[in-house]
């Protein structure tokens, strides 16, 4: 019996995750799989009511769930980075969620901007380090709103949380048919930071002597995920680049409607989430493709070793996309969330 945290935050993530909760529901009564959902009130609505963000009790409870499966963060009236700090980087930040796992994968049947690439050339999975790097927080001011005003954001890098990160990495690899792990960094101008992923790269690697490794900085990284994405089979990354190259990831499947996430800590607790916003603009419009919040949930199962369950998901997913009846996924699409997530619900086998 597992139990798992619900917060749907803002926006549309209640949309969404309602979906992704119906089609779990399916997968998991077909396979006997046994749990109990816990929802929270957090987000923009509450802080905006009571002044509150992410409660400690709050928190102390989800230390204690088997995931955290969550819908998007971020509201119009909210400054932004309160909720984005306060809630989705403190989860990740304080169960020590060192990996965002982030496939990138085109399913058949979903279109994609690049020309002539297909489903057997889009294929790969972002490892992003998620506890460090820029995100760290570490930094200031000085001499705020004055002409002689001075920034300092610090990227925070450690020994032990790059090897845990690139270690994963390889293991991930590992497990795949191509076994070939990529490093993206910018070790030629982050001469210290990415000096020492660089050297851990090197240095965990040799143990990994079946897996075949490369290396590409991030810009050049971005020219070949639109030019040649078949090159990639496992990438890993910091924090900051993983956050932007994960966007890009997102396009070239098929928008931000399908691309799922894992925030992984590997001997705690993971939390499962669509990558897209809160897209306040559609709240309520029953328009948004659930899609990529039902795949996390998919992500969800196989982290809780329910692999059959898991993949069930995930062929529905598929079996829908592949299906035609869904359009090009975009809120002009016809198709509403909820019917989106009925006819995956009605495929999982
Ligand atoms: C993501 C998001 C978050 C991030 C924001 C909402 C803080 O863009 O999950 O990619 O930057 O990590
Ligand atoms: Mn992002």
């Amino acid at each position: 019996m597992y139990t798992i945290a619900v917060l749907p935050c803002d926006g549309v993530g209640p949309e969404v995750v309602a979906e992704g909760l119906k089609v779990l529901e399916a997968a998991a009564s077909i396979y006997g799989v046994q749990y109990e959902t816990v929802s929270y009130d957090v987000g923009g609505d509450r802080f905006i009511r009571t002044r509150e963000i992410l409660p400690d009790s709050v928190l102390e409870e989800l230390r204690a769930m088997d995931a955290i499966y969550l819908g998007a963060v971020g509201h119009p009236e909210v400054a932004p980075g309160i909720l984005e700090k306060g809630i989705l980087l403190r989860l990740r930040f304080e169960l020590d969620q060192y990996i965002n796992l982030r496939p990138v994968k085109l399913y058949p049947g979903v279109e994609t901007p690049l020309a002539n690439k297909g489903p057997e050339d889009i294929d790969f999975v972002v490892v992003r380090e998620n506890t460090e790097g820029l995100y760290a927080g570490v930094g200031g001011s000085l001499r705020k709103n004055t002409p002689h005003e001075v920034a300092v954001q610090e990227a925070v890098y450690t020994r032990m949380g790059v090897e845990r990160c690139v270690r994963y990495a390889f293991e991930l690899a590992r497990t795949r048919a191509r076994k070939a792990l990529t490093m993206v960094d910018k070790a030629n101008v982050l001469t210290y930071g990415h000096s020492l992923w660089q050297r851990v790269f090197a240095e965990v690697g040799e143990e990994y002597p079946d897996i075949e490794t490369d290396h590409a900085y991030v810009d050049a990284c971005c020219m070949w995920m639109v030019k040649n994405p078949e090159w990639f089979d496992v990438i890993v990354t910091c924090n900051m680049f993983g956050d932007i190259i994960t966007d890009l990831g997102a396009m070239i499947q098929g928008g931000m409607g399908v691309a799922a996430s894992g925030n992984i800590n590997p001997e705690g607790v993971s939390m499962f989430e669509p990558i897209h916003g809160s897209a306040p603009r559609y709240t309520g419009q029953n328009v948004i493709c659930p899609i990529a919040a039902i795949a996390a949930a998919g992500m969800m199962m196989e982290h809780l070793g329910e692999v059959e369950c898991g993949q069930a998901i995930e062929a529905a997913v598929i079996a829908a996309l592949a299906s035609g009846k869904l359009g090009d996924l975009s809120t002009r699409s016809g198709v509403s969330t909820t019917e989106t997530g009925d006819l995956v619900a009605s495929l999982v086998e």
